[in-house]
């Protein structure tokens, strides 16, 4: 019994006190055992959890979280103090209802449709009435003014989708004996995915609807491999604090714990020390971006792959944004880097058609390496009372219709149309980051993020507030993405984007220079920053943006969605 020494003494003498009988005496002992056991266990468990966490933040780090934590937690409790509170709420409140008249239409000229028509309309006024919706006022797109969001291939391209949708509308590739050239065209996408990724022979994946789904299933198929051959109960995966939002979303849902790894200047790449550092048993996933969404960077993918193999854990790598852009880079004479299966260590890649691949919205493919990363994302019920069910991924009904229009981009356009739109659009990056790199009237305030390699721009500015540059820009009709830690914005160029470019770069001079000039004006008048009229990125991110605890900002944004769905 060389535990039992370890019990408190006064543990050991309420066990003692039972020990009367030989039987008795049996079953303290056996008590006795057992406890001990669960103790070590317990110590084990913790000394386990603290010698991961100072290996993976070290003592510093661990530090600093600490002080986060404490920080949100005592600001937490400020809002909540009964004066501050009320006066949070009410200033939500207020600013939820501004959000609402924004986007909600109404007044005495709006009609609404808020329960069926008794009588249905004809097909002439619906007609009608899709018309309106279509050309209620807007940002407008269709003139390059929006930041990524549109992603379309042209015109011909927009009319041979809608064909294609035509003729599946109904179509379900759950049914693939009665739909057999949806389900014949869904595997012949994932084919022509695969190869542009350098897939290796026994290489799979599937359609999903969109980059989302894309990264959630590889996720869970990653939480589910880990678990099955290796018994991982508590799940974690590292990312960079780049990476897509998708991942933590997937953390959330699927229960897996999520460690970010920062992303420092010059570089704005993952830290792959960090990563290494916080590689324990239970890590189920590493991630990569080729590009990230925020600044348009290319992680150092072979460096994440030489992690992955050495370690023998998947890495995933998020090529959502550079879908059809990044695998043809050096085919279209730009510099390239090394960030698909080539590399050994990569066992799965999420690219979105309905990206740069210009497929309608709702339409993306994960890839693995092998079926043995891919049955894990399965969901199979062998005794359901409706029969024997199969599905690949989160939906069951899947609409054929996006397949077909899926597929109808892909060949349509053919490699020489990517390469083609790949120039465009990489070439008008190029201009956006040198006009700020070299033009005098910018240079001075602007700053670009790292070196981008893609469609994605991101600059900051040392000398002003970069979100009333994105404000004033929206003033004049652009809707560029205001960015977070550390405040920028980025312009993700689109094809509409590519034709409106010079307008761009002139409006952004005019924009920087008046921002300037009203700074200089604030300043001559002594006032501070705080006594100006704010606009929306301003608002959100310059004040809201700098607080210890962003429970303000979950309720706006909850308040955003309800407003959505007000009819
Ligand atoms: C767009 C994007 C995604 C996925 O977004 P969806 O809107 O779900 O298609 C994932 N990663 C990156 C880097 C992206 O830009
Ligand atoms: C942040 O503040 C909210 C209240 O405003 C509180 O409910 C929440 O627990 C706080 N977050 C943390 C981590 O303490
Ligand atoms: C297109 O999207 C639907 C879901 O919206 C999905 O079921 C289908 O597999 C996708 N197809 C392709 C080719 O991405
Ligand atoms: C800077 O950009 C503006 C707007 O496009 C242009 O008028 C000006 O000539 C440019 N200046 C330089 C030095 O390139």
């Amino acid at each position: 019994m060389p535990g039992s020494s370890r019990l408190p003494v006064s543990l050991r003498e309420t066990f003692n006190a039972r020990r009367s009988s030989p039987r008795g005496q049996l079953v303290a002992l056996n008590v006795d055992v057992l406890r001990n056991i669960i103790f070590i266990l317990f110590l084990l468990r913790w000394t386990r959890k603290l010698f991961y966490q100072l290996k993976g933040r070290g003592i510093t780090g661990s530090v600093a979280d600490i002080y986060t934590n404490t920080r949100r937690v005592l600001y937490g409790i400020f809002l909540g103090l009964p004066g501050v509170r009320t006066k949070v709420q009410t200033q939500v409140a207020e600013t939820i209802l501004k959000l609402e008249r924004k986007l909600v239409p109404s007044g005495p000229g709006v009609e609404r449709t808020v329960a069926l028509p008794a009588e249905g309309w004809s097909a002439e006024q619906v007609r009608k009435a899709l018309e309106d919706l279509e050309n209620m006022e807007h940002t407008r797109w269709e003139d390059g003014r929006v930041s990524g969001a549109v992603y379309h291939g042209g015109d011909e391209l927009i009319k041979l989708q809608t064909e294609a949708f035509g003729k599946f509308t109904v179509s379900n590739p759950i049914h693939p004996d009665v739909f057999p050239g949806v389900r014949k065209m869904e595997a012949e996408i994932v084919a022509m995915v695969l190869s542009l990724f350098n897939a290796p022979d026994g290489a799979v994946g599937v359609t999903t609807s969109g980059g989302t789904e894309s990264i959630l299933m590889a996720c869970l198929s990653a939480r589910n491999k880990a678990y099955q051959e290796r018994g991982v109960t508590e799940p974690e995966m590292i990312l960079p604090e780049t990476a897509h939002t998708a991942f933590r979303k997937a953390g959330e849902y699927f229960k897996i714990k999520i460690h970010l790894v920062s992303c420092k200047a010059p570089s704005y790449k993952v830290h792959l020390q960090s990563v290494s550092r916080l590689i324990n048993p239970n890590t189920v996933l590493l991630v990569g971006s080729a590009p990230n969404f925020p600044h348009g960077i290319i992680d150092d993918i072979s460096g994440l792959s030489r992690l992955a193999h050495k370690k023998k854990i998947p890495l995933h790598v998020d090529c959502c944004l550079g879908s059809f852009l990044i695998p043809l880079l050096a085919k279209a004479g730009f510099e390239s880097e090394t960030f698909d299966f080539k590399l050994k260590g990569v066992t799965s890649i999420s690219c979105d058609t309905h990206k740069y691949g210009f497929a309608p919205k709702g339409n993306s493919t994960v890839l693995y390496r092998s079926d043995e990363y891919r049955k894990y994302q399965y969901f199979i019920s062998p005794d359901w009372s409706g029969g024997v069910y199969a599905s690949p991924s989160i939906a069951g009904s899947r609409p054929g219709a996006l397949i077909a229009g899926c597929w109808a981009s892909l060949v349509k356009q053919g490699e020489n149309g990517y390469i083609d739109a790949c120039h465009k659009i990489v070439g008008t990056m190029k201009k956006i980051e040198s006009a700020i790199r070299e033009n005098h009237s910018l240079s001075t305030d602007l700053r670009i993020i790292g070196r981008p390699l893609v469609s994605v721009v991101a600059f900051h500015s040392p000398t002003i507030n970069i979100y009333d540059v994105a404000d004033a820009m929206g003033e004049k009709g652009w809707h560029l993405n205001a960015l977070q830690s550390p405040p920028a914005i980025h312009i993700a160029v689109t094809l509409p984007i590519v034709a409106a470019v010079d307008q761009l770069i002139a409006d952004l001079v005019e924009v920087v220079e008046d921002v300037k000039d009203k700074e200089r004006k604030r300043i001559a008048e002594g006032k501070g920053a705080k006594g100006q009229a704010m606009g929306d990125s301003a608002a959100l991110y310059g004040v809201a943006g700098s607080l210890p605890n962003k429970s303000v900002v979950v309720d706006l944004a909850k308040g955003f969605l309800d407003t959505l769905y007000k009819a």
